[in-house]
């Protein structure tokens, strides 16, 4: 099938390279003239593991293209996708501006029949928008279709979450546009649910709120075990083995960051207020992840006796791994914290030294985790990149002057750590010492 995808971040330049992969005619689109020259030569502009590999692929293989022209687009596609971005605004309701300006350029280009998709996180009721913008350019109807088709995959594993999704949501106002998009996604078998158009539009911002309580109750777990002497790991796994439960995104830590879930509870919120509900499980959600952050730093000031004139290493920067996304990170929270009350701090991350450097050019970046920490106050580990499970602890204890390991992922077991000579403070277990 012929498919146009309007905007090209994580969502809209994986789905284009995995329909490519497919076999379908893809033609992606972005105002971005520096980022359409980037993809063309085969560099993608976000970090995803074996992205390049398969845009190479497709570019070579002639199924994928990339243009800035909508009205090419227009011309050349069945079905179009909107993927921009949808940025908070001030109160949180997402930013549609950019969903509308297609909308406006598809009104204008439309000369025959077709499906519009908004795969955007939009509020509630964006669909009837981007309906009343192209109908605005006197297009008529039978022209076009608008769908809602929220996308759930996440960074670092986009590429797999795409070619083996776990649900196909179309949110639709009439059933044809949807057996246009089922026979499109055949090729990624899945179950699929076709909804109101209104429905599908909320199952996104339900499904990301729903993960962060999921989160947030594990964190506020973790912080009821460190009083009472349990361990979060044994109880979210003892707890996730209740069929009704599921053992996925349990895993207490730092709390939960990125580009999606933050902005999508934010988004949740602010979409159940203006339509006249408050939603206080969601706002205690917030408050519970802010205060899981801040509770780890106390902890450590705490053991450190303040952390002025201290060295501390901080290993991972990026809000998780295998991603070079910095966006909402809880470990440059901590940085920042830390840098603010005067600790010398010394990071390391696999692949976002360069760009936490220009966010925060007052802190030291380390070539590996043993360069960071050599003659440290305490190692504090922000983020669960494989590297640091695999790290050798006698070596790192070797080179720190005070032998503190703050965990905050939950990533070392603590015979192991002790045995290296080190102090362990991790989360959701009571301080040893
Ligand atoms: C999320 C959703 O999972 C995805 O479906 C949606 O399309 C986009 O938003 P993503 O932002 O890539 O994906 O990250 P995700 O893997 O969901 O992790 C979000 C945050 O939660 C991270 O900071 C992670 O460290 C944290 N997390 C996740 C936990 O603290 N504990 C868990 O058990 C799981």
């Amino acid at each position: 099938m012929k498919v146009a995808i309007v905007g090209t971040g994580y969502v809209g330049l994986v789905t284009g390279v995995v329909l490519a992969e497919k076999e379908h005619d893809v033609l992606c689109v972005d105002n971005d003239l520096e980022k359409v020259e980037k993809i063309r030569k085969g560099i993608p502009p976000i970090y995803e593991p074996g992205l390049e590999e398969v845009l190479k692929q497709t570019l070579a293989s002639g199924t994928f293209r990339i243009t800035s022209s909508i009205a090419e687009a227009c011309e050349f596609a069945e079905v179009i996708f909107i993927a921009v971005g949808t940025p908070p605004g001030d109160d949180g309701t997402p930013d549609t501006t950019a969903v509308k300006a297609v909308a406006h350029e598809i009104g204008k280009n439309i000369k025959r029949y077709i499906v519009v998709v908004v795969k955007s996180t939009v509020p509630v009721g964006t669909g009837d928008l981007v309906e009343n913008i192209i109908e605005s350019y006197g297009v008529r109807h039978e022209l076009f279709d608008v769908v809602s088709n929220p996308e759930f995959l996440r960074e670092g594993t986009a590429l797999d979450d795409t070619r083996h999704p776990d649900r196909l949501i179309l949110g639709v106002e009439r059933q044809e546009p949807a057996d246009i998009l089922l026979k499109l996604f055949e090729c990624l078998p899945s179950p699929s649910l076709v909804t109101n158009r209104r429905s599908s539009e909320l199952i996104k911002y339900a499904s990301n709120s729903f993960l962060a309580v999921k989160i947030s109750f594990a964190n506020a777990m973790s912080r009821v075990c460190e009083l009472c002497g349990a361990n979060v790991a044994e109880v979210m796994k003892g707890v996730g083995m209740d069929a009704r439960i599921g053992p996925a995104f349990l895993q207490a830590g730092l709390g939960w960051g990125g580009s999606c879930l933050p902005k999508d509870v934010q988004g949740m919120i602010a979409v159940a207020c203006n339509w006249g509900y408050d939603f206080d499980l969601l706002r205690a959600t917030v408050v519970i992840n802010q205060h899981q952050t801040a509770h780890f730093i106390n902890r450590l000031q705490k053991r450190l006796h303040g952390v002025n004139g201290k060295k501390i290493a901080l290993l991972g920067l990026t809000f998780k791994p295998n991603t070079d996304d910095l966006r909402d990170s809880r470990s440059l929270i901590i940085l920042e914290s830390l840098l603010r009350n005067g600790a010398q701090v010394t990071a390391y991350d696999p692949v976002a030294n360069e760009a936490a450097k220009k966010l925060h050019p007052e802190a030291k970046y380390a070539k590996n985790p043993y360069e960071a920490a050599k003659d440290a106050d305490a190692v504090v580990i922000a983020t669960e990149w494989n590297e640091f499970k695999e790290l050798d602890l006698k070596k790192l204890a070797d080179v720190m002057k005070q032998k503190i390991l703050f965990d905050g992922r939950l990533i070392f077991n603590r015979k192991d750590v002790e045995a290296a000579g080190l102090e362990y403070f991790v989360v959701g277990e009571r301080n040893v010492r």
